[in-house]
């Protein structure tokens, strides 16, 4: 994916800049009980914080407040994003104020928690045009939950106007019960947020300043607080335990399986396939059930890819198979090929056109070339194999001296029969043959025939002779 231009590099000139947007992620996540703070925690391979953080920049100069961990999390922020240090973490609204000199410069701050990876752009680009149509000091996320605990609850007046927010620790009974609940996703009018900060006060259950109360003192002081709720409650969902997490990880899955099926990718089983949203697959192709596609794969049309296949950074060209139960890491596979069943593609492997690895077959670092045939029971490491190679069952590379990896080259249109080793380094020339149970310690010349294996001798009548004389002893 293009990196958006960076937004955040100081301009020059005077006036207010258009919009800045706040992420909340100092937090240390308990509920996760873990050493790695909540917004690090892979889903579908990338930190939590990175979703929210690929919705941020397309829509203004990104701030993001860090304070558990902040060197890790500082880490991964893309150029242009700006850490902002919360050295004790007070709360949200705590959080807030940590960037408040930053904020001054701004109209307007979208803040985010790092925390709420699921928000769709679009809600996020309808509640910034619900903000600037209602000409509100603050808008905000909510929706219904079936079950609302642990978040904010959305408390209404009796016309249905809004009258605050009361978090689950200091909600009365009646309160508890309601389940409109506070997305964590706000617009402001940067000079409404600013005024808020200083009245917030820690007199609650959790001793916290909370950024709930922000909304509730400008509704106390009658200003326009408006409400923009989303029908799809998987958006509001905060990662705060492993069970988020795990439905974190569902919500995104169902996501991307239905896009595909849009696409035109045929799913055999849509609640069983593991595709991570990074990836792509291309029209007509097939995805049998158990499949695990995740990193920067792509697929190409027209791919059939096999129960229990997992496949991670790959690319796979048009009309492949990768047949059941087969790991393909960091490989590429060209047009046409068929990989599997039981095979394994490690990092480095490039398959021609055409080309078959069968089951049993490990390869690393190797090229096969078009239409070459590596069927059965295999590894093939380090190795540059041409075009039409038969490689026979059994087939290895001695690739590694114990010390360092050496290179086995085998020419276009070699044959090699079951069986053989090749103690690498060692070349092959085009169009040789390499009798079975070889071990080829030597490079074999162009159209030659390489037998290098211990010569049979029949010893006639051996077994007869040999019964005779046991049952004279006896
Ligand atoms: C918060 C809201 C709650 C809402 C929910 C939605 C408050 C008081 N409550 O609750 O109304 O329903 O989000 O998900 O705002 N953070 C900091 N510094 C801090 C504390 C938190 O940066 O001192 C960050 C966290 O890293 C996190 C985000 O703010 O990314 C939200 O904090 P969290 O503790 O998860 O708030 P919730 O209890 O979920
Ligand atoms: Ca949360």
């Amino acid at each position: 994916m293009a990196r958006a231009p960076s937004r955040a590099s100081p301009r020059k000139g005077k006036g207010s800049k258009k919009r800045a947007v706040l992420v909340l992620a100092a937090g240390v996540g308990k509920r996760m009980r873990s050493a790695l703070p909540k917004v690090l925690h892979p889903l579908h391979g990338r930190p939590v914080l990175s979703y929210v953080l690929d919705l941020a920049r397309p829509l203004g100069d990104v701030f993001v407040v860090t304070g558990a961990q902040a060197g890790r999390v500082r880490e991964i922020l893309p150029k242009g994003v700006i850490p902002v240090l919360q050295k004790n973490q007070l709360g949200t609204g705590h959080a807030v104020m940590a960037a408040a000199p930053q904020l001054k410069r701004y109209r307007s701050v979208l803040v985010l928690s790092g925390d709420s990876p699921l928000i769709r752009e679009s809600t996020l680009r309808m509640l910034l045009e619900e903000h600037k149509r209602v000409g509100a000091v603050s808008t905000l996320l909510s929706a219904r939950l079936e079950n609302p605990s642990g978040y904010g609850r959305l408390v209404r007046n009796g016309d249905g106007s809004l009258r605050g927010i009361v978090e689950e620790a200091d909600a009365a009974p009646d309160e508890r019960a309601l389940q409109e609940v506070n997305g964590g996703t706000y617009c402001f009018s940067s000079a409404g947020l600013l005024e808020c900060l200083p009245r917030l006060r820690r007199e609650n259950k959790q001793k916290e300043y909370y950024l709930t109360d922000a909304v509730s003192w400008l509704l106390k002081e009658r200003r326009t607080v408006h409400v923009a709720q989303t029908p799809d409650w998987t958006e509001v969902l905060g990662v705060n335990t492993r069970v988020d997490l795990a439905v974190a990880h569902e919500v995104l899955r169902r996501r991307k399986v239905h896009a595909l099926m849009e696409q035109g990718v045929t799913l055999l089983d849509p609640t069983s396939a593991y595709v991570a949203p990074s990836v792509e697959v291309g029209a007509d192709t097939v995805l049998e059930p158990n499949v695990f596609l995740s990193g920067s794969t792509r697929v190409g049309r027209r791919c059939r890819i096999g129960t229990g296949a997992h496949v991670e950074n790959c690319v796979l060209a048009d009309d492949v198979s990768i047949k059941p139960y087969s790991v393909a890491e960091g490989a590429a596979v060209g047009r046409g090929a068929s990989v599997g069943p039981f095979a394994r593609l490690r990092p480095g492997t490039s398959i021609g056109a055409n080309a078959k690895v069968g089951n049993f077959v490990e390869t690393k670092k190797a090229s096969l070339g078009a239409g070459s045939k590596a069927n059965h029971l295999a590894y093939l490491g380090d190795a540059r194999i041409g075009k039409k190679v038969n490689i026979g069952a059994g087939t290895i590379t001695c690739n590694y001296d114990g010390v360092r990896k050496h290179e086995t080259v085998l020419g276009d249109g070699v044959f090699v029969g079951s069986d053989a080793q090749f103690v690498a380094p060692v070349r092959v020339g085009r169009g040789a043959y390499v009798a079975a149970g070889s071990i080829i310690t030597e490079d074999v010349p162009p159209h030659a025939l390489a037998v290098a294996r211990g010569r049979q001798e029949n010893k006639a009548g051996w077994v007869k002779k040999r019964k005779r004389k046991r049952a004279k002893r006896k």
